[in-house]
């Protein structure tokens, strides 16, 4: 896999990116199901909030249910977990980011309005998150639906997002602020936190 001059060019200056189309539609459509699946069978839980040094929960601020994923090769969701790999290799040596290892994690918002309020994924000197990828697993995603990211670039008006079947979002998790606006109908997310090469 290979990053676009484009995609490149965004990320250093604008500190994002975005991809149409990331599996392809047929792959995009299997890692779905297998998502749904995990999902019906009841493996997700409440996301908590950090806070200092307290770990909470707060639908408030953020009303999503999730998983770590470790999928078994040859999976579809393997497949997924395979792309991420090769957008790390390829972030490392196109965008001289030296990222090592990443944690994937399944979201779901279950509707009814469920949102996560303003944030950023990790603070320099904090946390050796340094890139943040995320996969979106919606068929038919529609407008009514609500739940776009927001993304909070430093330089430039917000942009918006739709969490639209195969929509791969990219940016660097120090820098770029974001939000999930209330979303009126199951939302399924799949994002790879990025280490730096050095991390533990
Ligand atoms: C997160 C997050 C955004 C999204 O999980 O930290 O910001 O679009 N998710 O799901
Ligand atoms: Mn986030």
């Amino acid at each position: 896999m290979e990053l676009t001059d484009d995609e490149v060019e965004a990320l250093g200056t604008r500190g994002y990116f975005l991809r149409a189309a990331f599996l392809g539609e047929a792959r995009a459509r299997a890692v779905r199901d297998e998502a749904l699946a995990r999902v019906d069978a009841g493996g997700l839980r409440p996301a908590g909030i950090r806070r200092g040094a307290d770990h909470a929960r707060d639908t408030t601020v953020r009303g999503d249910l999730i998983d770590w994923v470790r999928p078994e090769p040859g999976t579809p969701l393997g497949a997924l977990w395979d792309a991420f790999r090769e957008l790390g290799e390829a972030l490392s040596s196109g965008a001289y980011l030296g990222l090592g290892r990443f944690d994937l994690q399944l979201a779901c918002y279950p509707g009814g309005g469920a949102h996560y309020a303003r944030h950023r994924d990790a603070f320099p000197g904090q946390s050796n998150r340094r890139v943040t990828a995320i996969w979106y697993a919606n068929a038919g995603w529609a407008s009514a639906h609500g739940g776009v990211l927001r993304l909070y670039p430093e330089d430039t008006a917000p942009v918006d997002v739709e969490p639209s079947l195969d929509r791969l979002v990219v940016f660097l998790s120090e820098q770029v602020e974001h939000e999930v606006l209330p979303a009126f109908a199951p939302r399924l997310a799949l994002t790879a936190w990025y280490y730096g090469r050095d991390a533990g």
